[in-house]
C-alpha cells in the first residue's frame, strides 16, 4: 500500500486555517428543538451514562449477551454546532442483557480529536460535513470521530469510522485503549465502519480514498492477523460507505459525484452530484474477485447515492445484493436537519432494491423490494450466502428523511413484510437479527434494536420475536434518560 494516498485523504479540508464558525446553526437548531422534541435525536450529549433499564414484557431467557452500539454524541462546542449529522464525536454504548436484567453504559470514545478539542474548548479539526481549520491534521486519525459502528471481534471491541483506523475499546468498561494498527504498513489507513464477518470467523473490510481514486481492501483472520491486503483503482471515486460480500466477490457501489478539492470546504461539501442533466453519470457497481483482490467487472446502474447494503450472494452466473438507493441530494438534506429544518415535501427519496449482476451480459437489473427506508441488516449467519430476510426501518408518515417509526422484516423472495409501527413521538434506530444458538432459520431468534421515546426523553431497548414482528415487542427495557441516537450496532452472545 502506498502511504501517499493516505496523505491525500488526510489533506482533505486542510487549508486556510480559517474555521467555519457555526453559531448560527446552533441558534437555529435550539429554536427548532423547543418546538419539535422529535429533533432531540440530533441534540448534543455530554458526559458518561450508566443505569439499569426498567424491563416491561417478557425478556427471553435465551437472549443473553451484550448489544454494542455507536453513534455521534457531541455536536456542539464553544458556541458552535456541527452542520452535519455524521460529524459528531462517537459515543459508545453497551446494553448488557443477563438473566432478565438490562444494564446500560455509554461514554465518549477518547479519540485524539475528542481529547484535543475538549482541552481547547472548541472544534479544531475538519470533519465530514463541517470544515474547521484551527488544528493541523497530521494523519487521517487526527480527524477520526470513531462514531459509526461498534464491532466485537476476536474478544476485542472496535469503534469504527470510515476515514481512518479502528479505535479499540475495553469490551466491559468501554474505556478507550487506542488506535488499532492491523499491520505496520497499514497504519492510519481508512478502515470502513462496515466490515463483514467471514464464515471462517475472520472479516473483510475496505477503506475508500476518494482523493486518490483507490479502494484499500483487507482480509483479517479470526485471530486478528492480516491474511491479505490490496488496493484497486477506481476512477472518479467518491464517498463509499459500505459494501456487500458474497462467497466469491466484494461489491462496491460508486455514486456519481464530482469530488473537487475546495479551500475551506468539508469532505461532504466537496461532493457535487453528477447524476442529473444531459451528461448524467451512472452509479457504478465495481465487483472485486476475493481470490485475487482485482476488479473482475464494472456494471452501470441508474444514478443514485447508496450508503448501506443488506447482503450479497452468488447465484450461478450472477451475483445478487440488497441496497438502499437514494437521490443524490441526500447528503445536503442531512445538513438541513442539523439546522433544525424539518423538510417534508421536498426531501430526497429512497427505496430498497435487490440488484442482480449478470456477468455474461454485463447488465445489472434492479428489482424494487421496499419504499423509502434505511438501515438494512441480515441475519449474521447468512452473510455472503443465500438469504431471504432483510430488516429495514421505514416511516409511516411524511417526516424528515432518516427519522423512522417502523421496524420491518422483508422477505426478499416474496416481498412479504412483517412490520411493527411505534406510536407517535417514537423514533426507531437500527434493528438487528440475533439468532438463537443453533438457529434453523433466519427468523429463529430475535430482532433487537433501540428506540427513542422523544416525548419522555428516554431511550428504550427493544426485543421482538423475529418470526412475529407484527405482534409487537416481546420486551422493552427503558432507561431513565436519553442516550444518543446510534447509527449501527452488533450483538455479542454471552
Ligand atoms: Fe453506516
Amino acid at each position: 500500500m502506498k502511504r501517499r494516498h493516505v496523505l491525500q485523504l488526510g489533506a482533505l479540508g486542510l487549508a486556510s486555517g480559517r474555521a467555519m464558525a457555526d453559531a448560527d446553526t446552533l441558534r437555529r437548531f435550539h429554536a427548532a428543538l423547543e418546538r419539535y422534541p422529535s429533533l432531540s435525536v440530533f441534540a448534543d450529549s455530554t458526559g458518561e451514562q450508566a443505569g439499569m433499564a426498567l424491563v416491561s414484557g417478557r425478556l427471553p431467557r435465551d437472549l443473553n449477551g451484550t448489544f454494542y452500539r455507536n453513534g455521534p454524541g457531541r455536536f456542539e462546542l464553544g458556541g458552535e454546532r456541527y452542520r452535519h449529522w455524521f460529524d459528531g464525536d462517537g459515543f459508545a454504548q453497551r446494553w448488557q442483557i443477563l438473566d432478565g436484567k438490562v444494564n446500560h453504559r455509554g461514554r465518549f470514545v477518547q479519540t485524539q480529536r475528542f481529547v484535543d478539542e475538549s482541552a481547547a474548548g472548541q472544534f479544531l479539526y475538519p470533519s465530514f460535513g463541517t470544515f474547521v481549520g484551527r488544528g493541523a491534521v497530521k494523519t487521517n486519525d487526527t480527524m477520526n470521530a470513531a462514531n459509526t459502528n461498534l464491532v466485537p471481534f476476536n474478544g476485542r471491541l472496535y469503534a469504527l469510522w470510515e476515514g481512518g483506523s479502528a479505535t479499540e475499546l475495553a469490551p466491559d468498561t468501554l474505556e478507550t485503549i487506542g488506535i488499532k494498527t492491523w499491520r505496520e504498513d497499514l497504519k492510519s489507513m481508512p478502515f470502513s465502519a462496515h466490515p463483514k464477518r467471514d464464515p471462517d470467523g475472520g472479516m473483510w473490510n475496505f477503506g475508500a480514498l476518494p482523493g486518490g481514486d483507490k479502494l484499500a481492501l483487507y482480509r483479517i483472520g479470526a485471530d486478528g492477523g492480516v491474511l491479505a491486503a490490496g488496493v484497486v483503482t477506481v476512477p472518479a471515486l467518491a464517498m463509499v460507505h459500505d459494501f456487500a460480500v458474497s462467497a466469491r466477490h466484494l461489491i462496491f457501489l460508486v455514486p456519481p459525484y464530482d469530488v473537487r478539492r475546495e479551500e475551506g470546504k468539508s469532505f461532504a461539501e466537496e461532493h457535487h452530484w453528477a447524476g442529473a442533466g444531459t451528461d448524467a453519470r451512472p452509479l457504478r457497481a465495481v465487483v472485486v474477485d476475493k481470490a485475487t483482490l482485482q476488479v473482475r467487472q464494472v456494471f452501470e446502474l441508474a444514478p443514485h447515492m447508496a450508503f448501506h447494503f443488506g447482503n450479497a450472494f452468488d447465484d450461478g452466473a450472477t451475483t445478487r445484493f440488497d441496497v438502499v438507493l437514494h437521490d443524490g441530494e441526500i447528503l445536503a438534506d442531512l445538513g438541513r436537519l442539523m439546522r433544525g429544518e424539518r423538510p417534508v415535501g421536498d426531501v430526497s427519496q429512497s427505496y430498497t432494491a435487490q440488484v442482480r449482476l449478470d456477468y455474461a451480459s454485463g447488465k445489472a437489473s434492479v428489482a424494487r423490494l421496499f419504499g423509502p427506508s434505511e438501515f438494512p441488516r441480515v441475519a449474521p449467519q447468512t452473510v455472503s450466502s443465500r438469504h431471504r430476510k432483510l430488516a429495514l426501518l421505514s416511516s409511516s408518515r411524511v417526516r424528515p428523511a432518516l427519522l423512522f417509526d417502523t421496524v420491518n422484516l422483508v422477505d426478499t423472495d416474496s416481498g412479504k413484510v412483517d412490520s411493527f409501527r411505534f406510536d407517535a413521538g417514537w423514533q426507531v434506530e437500527e434493528h438487528i437479527l440475533v439468532p438463537r444458538t443453533g438457529a434453523r432459520s433466519e427468523t429463529d431468534g430475535y430482532l433487537v434494536g433501540a428506540a427513542q421515546d422523544t416525548r419522555g426523553g428516554e431511550t428504550v431497548l427493544t426485543v421482538f420475536d423475529a418470526a412475529h414482528v407484527s405482534h409487537g415487542p416481546l420486551a422493552l427495557a427503558r432507561l431513565a434518560y436519553r442516550a444518543p441516537y446510534c447509527f449501527h450496532g452488533n450483538f455479542a452472545p454471552a
